[in-house]
């Protein structure tokens, strides 16, 4: 099982040719503004504001690299669909994290976060239409499942499964950073890929 030991910070870019050195596998996670991102990638190196979190949205402005180890990097993204931020702002970000997701060579997976309660929206189905159309590989994580009912849960991930298109064979993961739900699966699933390329 993948254990983490040592996490730390390496560097904050826009720009994808100023990617860290040495180059690692990396494991991204992407998502709308305040879905959970950050406080995911704190739950899973077991420490409190590590990549900082925010109750406002638009808290992460650039890609920031966070080294596990020396072995792989988590990388923390801008959220998008971020009301507040001009149109040039947007396009800026929206075009450096392509620019960024396209080229790179090492990325390992890429999670994408959906927010149980809000569900799916325009801009997460058109990430995926694009990740589809580059070939990315990428799993969805539903957050924040503790602000659902439990009877909810079943319904929330077909809504997802169907406004995304996924299919019927591909697991959605719920979690939550309150209760702990979830992080065992993404450690798992996690493993499972690191182990496919010893
Ligand atoms: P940006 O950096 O703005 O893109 O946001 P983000 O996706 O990194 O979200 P962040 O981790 O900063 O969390 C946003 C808010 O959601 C914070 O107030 C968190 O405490 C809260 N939050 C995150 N995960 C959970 C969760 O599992 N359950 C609940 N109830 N709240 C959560
Ligand atoms: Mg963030």
């Amino acid at each position: 099982m993948l254990k983490i030991k040592n996490a730390r910070f390496v560097k904050s870019i826009l720009d994808a040719r100023e990617k860290p050195k040495p180059a690692l596998l990396e494991i991204i996670f992407a998502g709308r503004s305040n879905v959970g991102k950050s406080s995911l990638i704190n739950s899973l190196v077991n420490r409190r504001n590590f990549a900082r979190v925010s109750k406002k949205p638009g808290k992460t402005q650039t890609i920031n690299f966070f080294s596990v180890d020396d072995r792989f990097y988590l990388v923390d993204l801008p959220g998008y669909g971020y009301a507040r931020r001009s149109k040039t702002q947007q396009s800026i970000w929206n075009n450096s994290i392509e620019d960024y997701l396209i080229n790179s060579r090492e990325l390992l997976i890429l999670f994408v976060l959906i927010d149980s309660k809000v569900g799916t929206k325009e801009n997460d189905q058109q990430l995926i239409e694009w990740l589809d159309y580059y070939k990315i590989p990428f799993q969805i994580i539903a957050t924040k499942v503790d602000q659902i009912p439990r009877g909810q849960v079943a319904a929330r991930e077909r809504h997802i499964r169907e406004s995304l298109g996924l299919a019927s064979d591909k697991a959605i993961i719920f979690f939550s950073v309150k209760d702990g739900t979830g992080r065992e699966a993404v450690v798992k699933y996690l493993s499972a890929l690191l182990r496919q390329l010893e």
